[in-house]
């Protein structure tokens, strides 16, 4: 049976805390008050009655709020990069922006209070409607154009088309929350859900002025993230001003609704995609275009066409992005950022051509990646097995199952189809540190600053400590998600294993270096070993090629008069991002019903199958991709942040009205990997896995939608009544 995540037991007994559970001394709560319009000016904001609440302690408003230094002038507002400054301005740029907080002695009284709070507007003219024309920002190209459009534009087999896709919301289990506690003038602790300590950390000292080291940042469990835990939000700001204000500690978590404008989501987004081919398949060009709606007070880009200069040999290429402003809060990263979004439009397109070539789009694909070279860079990939992803899922799902055309396979009104897609992405790599600290019972505890959203960090962790040093797994302890510990990168952009597994390595050498310099002192075969050279158990130290080279640690402790040996390590990129481009790959597959009656779509299974390079825990990285494809089944079928264009609103804004699969839309997902480590990532040779896990799930069940129905659906979600349609 594979082994539990190391946080497992903390996480399902509620032991394990999350940033809104713990207690501080004489603490006090706050409640976020929102705008009730879209778009214009505060003229007034009435607090007497929210005032007379028993247990307010105080309100903050941009009237009477103390000035963050960060957010000082419009100059400064520019260079803290916070995006919204909160409460330091009378501007309204989206319904739901804070404009007060209400900071009370129980969290009930606060919300009570906050419902009293009254503001007066002057109105503005507003948009929330991606689909309206409007004025747009081109933004500068992510690459540069290949060949010339002129020469496949007139090709035989051309597909032209255009992609839309509905903003969605993260949601992860864990809402996001922070307390924040003022230790003295310039210090300060934050308990803050994030997906990164250190990040926080900088953007603190930015605000306030403070150095970095003066903010101590915790965040020791993490209910999942999915992208919205990579910056800080207004929220968090708001906490931290509140505790300053009120000289207490402060807890403020948003709700459920809140999370909706609060804590970023996917944007919405517009695509147009040219693909030509000669009559054999061979890809002659692409032309693809892209939109993705942003807020009026932040330029944010999703990189959509990113993705189109990866994956495929296209000789004559141009990508086109821009953005739209819209009166609605800053989009952010979410799982698969850009790629997943742009992936659709393009293995959508390539699915059409297959039908328009009669060719199975397992071949057109494997006759056109581009496996030997990035194709943007020219360097060549370090490890890229996605034709073999291609070969195994093909195998798990059955493909040779699957039929050339639609509506072969009916059972009734169940018509089956079969759909697949191929993902890809960047495999980054960050500077991160680690350390390990023993006592003399053999137990080490390893530690670093990078959190744990859930996707198994610390079981790698422990996994890479445990089979460098040779220390059971039983007798490591993982402690992480801590501004006090090694620093290390945000857990983000499938960085984090491979960030951090090398800073594990470098860190469980010194530890056998340390200790057998300690052994040196008794056996003198230990004098100028290597790492390499030398082992751990639970109790002892030997050489791999000495029999009589066994010391206890007991007796290292002894003899040295030792409490506990620390020592760190670290490791990040280098040369090897000069000679090589690194990737990290999938290919999904999909198997459904739908039913021409009530347009419901039922999938039947989903296979996945990963190039991560090494997988450091099966486990954890089979649990990553399955997450994964549940979130594009969402993608590809539910999921929508619905707006009311006439008021400028979000609708919907709670889990009964924003539509996410449970167990029962989850079909049988059989994940698989190639597990060939990439030799020049990282010490370990893992690559990464958050991202592919969801980059190509939405386009093979839209085409496995095609293979049974024949019609092709370029609007995302997919809901019965386009089906039907
Ligand atoms: Mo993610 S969007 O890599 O947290």
């Amino acid at each position: 049976m594979p082994e539990g995540r190391v946080e497992g037991i903390a996480k399902v007994t509620g032991k394990g805390k999350y940033s809104a559970e713990y207690d501080v001394k004489d603490l006090c709560y706050g409640v976020l008050v929102g705008s009730t319009v879209p778009s214009g000016k505060i003229e007034s904001i009435n607090l007497e009655n929210a005032k007379q609440v028993l247990g307010v302690v105080d309100i903050i408003t941009h009237l009477n709020k103390e000035t963050v230094p960060g957010l000082a002038d419009e100059a400064k507002i520019k260079e803290s990069r916070f995006g919204l400054p909160v409460f330091h301005t009378d501007k309204i740029f989206f319904k739901g922006q804070p404009i007060a907080l209400v900071i009370a002695e129980t969290l009930e009284d606060a919300v009570y209070a906050a419902s009293l709070v009254e503001a007066k507007y002057k109105t503005d003219q507003f948009n929330v409607d991606f689909k309206k024309s409007h004025p747009e920002i081109p933004l500068k190209e992510e690459g540069k154009e290949r060949g010339d459009l002129n020469n496949w534009n007139n090709a035989s087999n051309i597909i032209e088309a255009e992609y839309t896709i509905k903003a969605e919301v993260h949601h992860p289990m864990e809402m996001h929350a922070t307390t924040a506690e003022w230790i003295s003038p310039d210090k300060l602790k934050l308990y803050d859900k994030t997906q990164g300590v250190n990040g926080v950390q900088k953007t603190f000292a930015k605000l306030f002025g403070i150095p970095e080291k003066n903010i101590e940042v915790i965040s020791e469990f993490v209910g999942g993230g999915f992208g919205s835990g990579l910056r800080v939000w207004p929220h968090a700001l708001a906490a931290v001003m509140a505790a300053k204000k009120v000289k207490r500690p402060v807890k403020l978590m948003l709700t459920r609704s809140q999370m909706f404008a609060g804590s970023g989501y996917r944007p919405a987004s517009w695509q147009k995609v040219k693909l030509g081919a000669d009559a054999n398949g061979k890809f002659t060009g692409i032309s693809h275009q892209a939109k993705n709606g942003t807020s009026k007070y932040e330029n944010f880009s999703e990189g959509i066409t990113r993705v189109t200069r990866l994956i495929y040999k296209f000789d004559n290429l141009k990508t086109e992005a821009a953005i739209v402003p819209l009166n609605l809060s800053t989009p952010t990263w979410m799982r698969g950022p850009g790629d997943c979004t742009g992936d659709f439009a393009i293995e959508s397109a390539i699915d059409e051509l297959s039908y328009k070539l009669n060719q199975d789009p397992l071949e057109l694909r494997l006759k056109n990646l581009a496996l030997e070279k990035n194709p943007e860079t020219g360097l060549p990939w370090s490890t890229n097995f996605l034709d073999e992803c291609l070969a195994k899922g093909a195998e798990m799902i059955n493909w040779k199952e699957r039929k050339s055309s639609p509506k072969q396979l009916v059972d009734g009104d169940w018509y089956t189809g079969y759909g697949m897609a191929v993902g890809m992405w960047n495999a980054g790599r960050a500077n991160a540190s680690a350390a390990i600290k023993m006592t003399k019972d053999g137990i080490i505890t390893v530690q670093t600053a990078m959190t744990d959203i859930g996707t198994g960090t610390g079981t790698g962790m422990q996994n890479i400590a445990s089979e460098i040093t040779g220390i059971p797994k039983s007798n490591i302890k993982i402690e992480l998600g801590n501004s006090n510990l090694p620093p290390a990168p945000s857990q983000g952009g499938s960085n984090g294993m491979s960030s951090v597994s090398g800073a594990v390595v470098e860190a469980s050498k010194a530890l056998k270096l340390k200790l057998a310099e300690y052994a040196a002192l008794q056996n003198s075969t230990y004098k100028n070993v290597t790492a390499d050279d030398i082992l751990l158990s639970d109790k002892d130290i030997y050489l791999k090629s000495a029999n009589s080279s066994f010391i206890s640690f007991s007796e290292i402790w002894e003899n040295n008069n030792l409490t506990e040996i620390i020592v760190d390590g670290s490791s990040g990129p280098g040369e090897e991002r000069k000679k090589f481009s690194f990737c990290s790959s999938a290919a999904h597959f999909c198997k459904l019903k739908v039913n021409i009656k009530t347009g419901k779509v039922k999938i039947e299974k989903m296979v996945c199958v990963a190039d991560g390079g090494k997988i450091v825990n099966d486990k954890a990285a089979a649990n990553q991709m399955s997450g994964a494809a549940v979130g594009g089944i969402g993608m590809a079928l539910m999921e929508e942040q619905t707006v009311d264009t006439k008021l400028g609103a979000l609708i919907g804004d709670d889990l009964a009205g924003y539509h996410f699969p449970v167990n029962a839309d989850a079909p049988i997902i059989q994940v698989g990997f190639i597990g060939k480590p990439d030799p020049n990532i990282n010490p370990t040779g893992a690559k990464g896995l958050g991202e592919v896990g969801i980059i190509g799930t939405a386009p093979a069940i839209a085409n496995a939608i095609f293979n049974a129905i024949g019609k092709r659906l370029r609007d995302l979600p997919i809901t019965p009544d386009k089906i039907l349609g």
